[in-house]
């Protein structure tokens, strides 16, 4: 069995079909308008993944930068960074990748921005993780830039994940694709673990299957509150979803959103 992103990363974007990263990068876009003086130049896509949020915004014009974990998921990203217009015309957009890890990265200098999405700050796991990332992200970020993240919700944990199964199921280059998870939560600690099991077909009908794991922590709005202002941020407000939704217990997922005081 393989841990984090090494099996999923090829099928990643194709489970994750559903979430809108247009829609998201319109309510990125509104977030700096509401919180930045001027649009932010150079912006930093933590825990970028495949890249979505990253190519839609290097698509408006930003200069991303893209640090993840996992070799994979890089791949993946540096693959979508090629814009074909026409026959051999080729651009690729103003992308930085960095294989890092989201608690210690290094950058060449201070961003406007910093994003984290799709509850890749459930991904810290250990005591300490939370602040070890707030604390990079801080050091790399300009005075009063901003730092835009979501959470899964505690509400998420408990009731939706809890100790749940499900499967997902999807065609990929007109192969089947069966995702089977298995959620175990433990309230105590926060932990979720994530037992998951692709069955892909191969070319000549047959399918092989391979186990990933998993882990993401449930944090507490006031456990995040904390230790934003303990790594030098001031938070400045919480929403449920694109439109600055006012949060409350039943919400997935919550929108943070805080601006680096130095
Ligand atoms: C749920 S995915 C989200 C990816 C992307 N932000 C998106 O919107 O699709 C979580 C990502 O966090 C990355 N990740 C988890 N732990 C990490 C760590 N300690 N350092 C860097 N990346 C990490 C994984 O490799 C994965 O790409």
């Amino acid at each position: 069995m393989t841990e984090g992103y090494e099996i999923i990363a090829e099928v990643y974007d194709k489970l994750n079909k559903d979430i809108d990263y247009s829609a998201w990068a319109d309510f990125v876009e509104a977030s700096f308008e509401r919180y930045l003086p001027h649009k932010p130049s150079l912006v930093l896509d933590l825990a970028c993944g495949t890249g979505s949020m990253t190519t839609e915004l290097a698509g408006r014009g930003y200069d991303m930068i893209g640090v993840d974990g996992s070799e994979q998921m890089l791949s993946v990203a540096s693959e979508r960074a090629y814009v074909n217009f026409g026959e051999e015309n080729e651009y690729r957009l103003p992308i930085l990748y960095l294989l890092q890890d989201m608690r210690d990265f290094e950058l060449y200098g201070t961003v406007g921005a910093v994003l984290c999405c799709l509850d890749s700050i459930n991904y810290l796991t250990e005591d300490g993780d939370l602040e070890k990332c707030f604390k990079t992200v801080h050091n790399y970020l300009d005075p009063d830039g901003v730092f835009l993240f979501d959470i899964n919700t505690p509400h998420k944990f408990r009731n939706i994940y809890g100790d749940n199964a499900y499967i997902l199921e999807d065609e990929i280059d007109g192969q089947s694709v069966f995702c089977g998870w298995q959620n175990f939560f433990d309230e105590k600690s926060g932990i979720c673990d994530f037992y998951l099991t692709l069955f892909s077909e191969n070319e000549d009908g047959k399918y092989v299957r391979e186990e990933e794991h998993q882990r993401e922590r449930m944090y507490t709005f006031d456990e995040i509150k904390n230790a934003l202002q303990n790594c030098g941020f001031e938070f400045l407000g919480a929403s449920s979803d694109y439109n600055f939704g006012e949060i409350n217990e039943k919400n997935e997922r919550w929108y943070i959103a805080a601006r680096a005081k130095k």
